[in-house]
């Protein structure tokens, strides 16, 4: 049976004890699985993708990451890719890139900018695998915002992880940048990883992922396929032959 990754058991999840944004959660990923999440804008979606990946404690419950407490330790190990990607305008793809390398580098590495070859040759491979390896050493301000994305995805890629947190990496992108970042998504899963994505529109996320989740109210709660069918999805341009 493939390995839980991440487990999150009756947690509350908000910035206040007296009112938290989520109650109750149970979620569960398994190895290999993509799990979309939706929900109305300000409901939750980011403070819950940003807790899943140990930078904001649960209220109260607890969160367990391949078996063991969410920690420090898991923090190599889990990929995020935020809402607002943050990445270092003014500096190459490659420079981005192996920033992502730096939880898994020696102290030293760190400290004084020495990159390993290993770290070297995973930034490299990253940045291939994503398709930008011809813009390795082109600055990140003058890329498109699909360019950025993948930036950002192979900057989570870099460190192999088990887990990858992303937060809407498919706003506002035309339908074939999104399919060609789904499909990196999906050679990540395929691979192993785990993949918990944010997307606001429940009809594209129910396409390519295993299981759609939605926060409603206070709660997480799982979208059977009917109950995706009937709910009032944003205008979406669906081909007519589909
Ligand atoms: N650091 C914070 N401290 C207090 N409240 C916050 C903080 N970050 C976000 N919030 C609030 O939490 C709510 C949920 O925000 P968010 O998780 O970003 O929603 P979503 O991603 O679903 O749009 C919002 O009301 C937001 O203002
Ligand atoms: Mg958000």
């Amino acid at each position: 049976m493939s390995e839980q990754i991440l487990s999150v058991n009756s947690a509350a999840i908000g910035f206040d004890d007296v009112e938290p944004l989520i109650e109750g959660v149970e979620l569960r990923l398994r190895e290999g699985e993509i799990v979309g999440l939706t929900g109305r804008s300000g409901i939750g979606k980011t403070t819950l993708i940003r807790t899943c990946a140990g930078l904001i404690p649960p209220l109260s419950g607890s969160i367990s990451f391949a078996g063991a407490p969410l920690g420090d330790k898991a923090r190599g190990e889990v990929g995020l890719i935020p809402q607002r990607l943050g990445l270092i305008q003014h500096q190459t793809v490659g420079y981005n890139v192996l920033m992502g390398a730096l939880p898994r580098a020696k102290w030293y590495q760190s400290a004084f900018s020495l990159p390993s070859a290993e770290m070297r040759e995973s930034t490299r491979n990253a940045v291939e695998a994503v398709g930008l390896q011809d813009k390795i050493l082109t600055s990140v301000n003058s890329l498109s915002g699909g360019q950025q994305r993948r930036v950002a995805i192979a900057r989570a890629m870099v460190q192999s992880p088990k887990l990858v947190l992303a937060d809407e990496c498919l706003g506002e992108l035309d339908a074939e940048t999104a399919k060609g970042i789904i499909n990196l998504l999906r050679d990540l899963a395929n691979d192993g990883t785990s993949i918990l994505i944010v997307d606001h529109n429940p009809v594209r996320a129910r396409t390519f992922c295993d299981r759609v989740l939605q926060l409603r109210g206070k709660r997480l709660v799982e979208l059977g396929d009917e109950e995706q069918d009937a709910t009032p999805a944003l205008p979406v341009l669906r081909r007519p032959e589909q």
